[in-house]
């Protein structure tokens, strides 16, 4: 709490003193729980100014650059951490001790495999079929699953629904891809990591022995660390509205994916990779940036500007490094696609138009390189991500579902609609 207030000068010519709240990092939040017994909404779409929760996990200052989980700066956990850790750590507060991360770790691998009933869903689909599509029904299907620990007010349930869902929900990713091609569903390895597995049930099969390359395996760990959580973004906050009304954790995580599909969030990186694909060749990027520039032209560059980063994507510059050892392992340098990401990127960077509005490459810029490169198709990326911030997902549940003052979340309205009107019958309209 703090002694800081803020004073409101109220139509009714009233003056209202509101408590200004200090975070531990970041701006002075003001308190406006008072307007509503004084008789006012605030009106902020987009919740551009507006803060709906208190939370102690991740920290964003977007003129910074910087990205913290638990405190602990993003470009030390990408390199030095690992997604299982970085799990533990998000979900609990602390980084775990040797013992603390085995037991952790072990937990979450023997909770990888799905119920063999759950192989069904996936025949209802058709095989063209969006992943996102099956991957929002299966994960809200896993509610039917677990009967015995839905009890969202016991925490050891709590525990347990947070192990099966970051467990399962990368089995369930790769199930997605591995229908739509019509190959069959791999079994994930225990003593594997989550980001190896994630690539052997995608790529591997009955008739050979592949294994991913170690290079490949830690570009993937580095996609799911640096996508785990991203503060109150759209897909968390849906995540915390759904879960707010008491609904169990797997129904408020896929409506986290649902919100996640959306091109403005994680629907980017496929976005980005599709239009590296249609710009085709170096020659034709002066078009594109012209388009990108001129006002009457709805033509974004994908995979360039951030709403909350506006100097660098602090995650943006540890994928840039992975993406060109991927690219360095795989022989792609050639690669069409990464030609003329890597001459896009050149060119935005010295641009002024882009300069000037602070429009960097963002995560998702490098990302779908990397994916592509390894050979996943574009209509994969946001079930990535999907499957990585799944973390983050329940980490925020958990925390907010464990706050004894919790409320559903139930914001109020403008209305500017017709006011009250007395029925005309249809003969009369
Ligand atoms: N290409 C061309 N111009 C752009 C772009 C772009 N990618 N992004 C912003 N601008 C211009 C925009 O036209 C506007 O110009 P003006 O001031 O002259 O009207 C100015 O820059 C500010 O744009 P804005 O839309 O007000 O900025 P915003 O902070 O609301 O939008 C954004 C952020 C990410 C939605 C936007 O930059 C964008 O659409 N980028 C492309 C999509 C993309 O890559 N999204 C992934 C974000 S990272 C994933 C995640 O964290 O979820």
């Amino acid at each position: 709490m703090s002694d800081k207030t803020a004073k409101l000068s109220l139509p009714n010519g009233e003056e209202l003193e509101l408590t200004v709240l200090s975070p531990t990092m970041g701006k002075d939040v003001i308190d406006v729980r008072a307007l509503g017994k004084a008789g006012y909404f605030t009106y902020d779409p987009g919740y551009v100014s507006t803060g709906a929760c208190e939370s102690k996990i991740t920290f964003i200052d977007g003129g910074k650059g910087q990205l913290l989980y638990r405190g602990y700066p993003i470009e030390q956990l990408a390199d030095q951490s690992n997604f299982e850790e970085v799990a533990y750590l998000l979900l609990n507060g602390e980084l775990p001790n040797k013992e603390e991360y085995e037991a952790f770790v072990a937990k979450i691998h023997n909770h990888t495999m799905v119920h063999q009933q759950m192989m069904n869903f996936f025949n209802g689909f058709r095989r063209d079929a969006h992943p996102m599509a099956i991957m929002i029904a299966v994960v809200g299907a896993l509610s039917a699953f677990y009967h015995d620990s839905l009890d969202i007010n016991d925490p050891q349930h709590r525990e347990i629904s947070a192990m099966r869902l970051i467990a399962k929900v990368p089995t369930i990713a790769a199930m997605c891809y591995r229908y739509s091609v019509g190959h069959p569903f791999v079994y994930p390895n225990n003593d594997k990591s989550l980001a190896w597995n994630f690539l052997n049930m995608m790529f591997s099969q009955p008739t050979n022995d592949w294994e991913p390359d170690p290079i490949l395996v830690k570009a993937m760990d580095r996609i799911f660390t640096l996508h785990a959580d991203h503060e109150q973004n759209a897909s968390t906050s849906t995540v915390r509205l759904a879960g707010s009304s008491g609904a169990n954790p797997f129904a408020a995580i896929a409506s986290g994916i649902a919100c996640l599909w959306g091109p403005a969030h994680g629907g980017a990186n496929e976005a980005c990779l599709n239009m590296l694909r249609e710009i085709g060749d170096v020659s034709r990027i002066p078009e594109f940036i012209a388009r990108a520039k001129d006002k009457s032209d709805p033509f974004r560059l994908m995979g360039f500007g951030h709403r909350v980063y506006k100097n660098f994507d602090p995650r943006a510059k540890v994928m840039r490094e992975s993406a060109y050892e991927v690219l360095e392992l795989l022989g792609k340098h050639d690669d069409p696609t990464f030609k003329v990401a890597l001459e896009l990127e050149k060119i935005a960077l010295e641009d002024p138009y882009f300069v000037e509005k602070k429009l960097y490459p963002n995560v998702d810029f490098y990302s779908g390189v990397i994916l592509d490169a390894i050979g996943i198709p574009t209509n994969m990326f946001t079930v990535i991500f999907a499957l990585a911030r799944t973390v983050g997902w329940v980490s925020q549940w958990n925390e907010m579902i464990g706050e004894p003052s919790r409320k559903i979340g139930r914001p109020r309205q403008l209305y500017t609609g017709a006011t009250e009107r007395d029925y005309v019958e249809i003969s009369k309209r």
